[in-house]
């Protein structure tokens, strides 16, 4: 039986095709909705009813949605993030889910310092005002010499680091298990406190759990040194996004950067679109040509794999494979 793949990761459309030419190769039969996602679990269900693997975006695969995908046995997660993916379900009904670790960092580090440096230097207001025919200089802030506190340091807040320290930034990180590595690298670990209290700068980069679910609310904010500026390229919910609006508005912070939000895409009514200092774009620091292409490649190798009897890498949850209830099975 060839496998049937739905696709809703949208890097598909637009730097895929050679990922679908795999897949096809493969033997699979490609299932393409309307729209990219990411779908909700509502849209989700009759999507994914007689889908062997799925080729994902951030849908929501709650519990209830993998309960009703009796066919499903492999969430291929186009990227790292796979927060919207309850692992323990998909482990428990015998679903394997892959993701795609060390592609993006350098896409989205590079992104981040684009974002981090278009924030004090006023490049979209100026941008803004040259549009309107203007001519009016932007006083700027210096980035060179500050602080910077990642919160979160993996794969991609080590990349940012590096990059920051290229600009001569002083670099702290709070990550709840600090390695012994991070001092190595030039990067001092500190509470969350202290990393509010001393950086010009604070970008984060931690996965979302359910621990820091809006870590960053009004307490924290009223602890961020005046006129300090945010980076978001991690996960919106990371963030209270009404705290952020209302520190915008008082000037506790001189201004943020937000790629991603709690709720994608980011409605038109939003409070976010009106905030004062505030630079926003739809979700795309990974996005890059060369970076969706490898990513692509990747994500579907592990389709082609499985659907060809061959253990896929980068299994997020290992155990399913030794588990009574996996629904696939190897060689076939
Ligand atoms: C990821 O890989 O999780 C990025 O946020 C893009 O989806």
């Amino acid at each position: 039986m060839p496998w049937k793949v739905l696709i809703t990761a949208s890097g598909i459309a637009r730097t895929g095709q050679q990922a679908e030419v795999a897949l096809r190769a493969a033997g699979c039969q490609l299932v393409k909705p309307a729209r990219p996602g990411p779908y909700r679990a509502a849209e989700l269900l009759p999507l994914l009813a007689d889908s062997d693997a799925v080729l994902a975006s951030l849908d929501e695969y709650s519990a209830a949605v993998l309960e009703s995908a009796g066919r499903l046995k492999l969430i291929a997660r186009w990227g790292v993030g796979y927060d919207s993916i309850d692992l323990a379900a998909a482990t428990r009904l015998g679903i394997v889910v892959t993701y795609t670790p060390g592609l993006l960092d350098d896409a989205v580090a590079d992104y981040t310092m684009a974002l981090l440096l278009a924030l004090p230097r006023r490049i979209c207001e100026a941008n803004a005002s040259m549009s309107e025919g203007a001519w009016r200089v932007e006083l700027g802030v210096d980035v060179s010499g500050k602080t910077l506190g990642l919160i979160g340091c993996g794969r991609i807040g080590r990349a940012v680091a590096r990059r920051a320290q290229g600009f001569n930034m002083r670099v702290l990180a709070y990550t709840p298990r600090p390695k012994p590595e991070l001092q190595d690298l030039g990067i001092r670990p500190v509470s969350l406190d202290e990393l509010l209290g001393e950086s010009d700068f604070v970008s984060l980069h931690a996965a979302l759990t359910a621990e820091n679910h809006g870590m960053l609310g009004r307490e924290q904010f009223r602890k961020f040194r005046q006129g300090a500026y945010l980076v978001n390229t991690a996960r919106g919910a990371l963030i209270d996004e009404e705290a952020l609006v209302d520190a915008l508005n008082e000037k506790r912070l001189a201004g943020a950067a937000l790629d991603v939000y709690r709720k994608e895409p980011l409605p038109p009514d939003s409070p976010l679109r009106r905030a004062p200092n505030l630079l926003l774009s739809p979700h795309q620091a990974s996005f890059t040509r060369e970076t969706g292409e490898r990513v692509s490649m990747a994500s579907s190798k592990a389709i082609v794999d499985m659907s060809q009897g061959r253990l896929p890498e980068n299994v997020l949850n290992p155990e399913v494979l030794n588990s009574s209830a996996l629904r696939w099975k190897a060689g076939r």
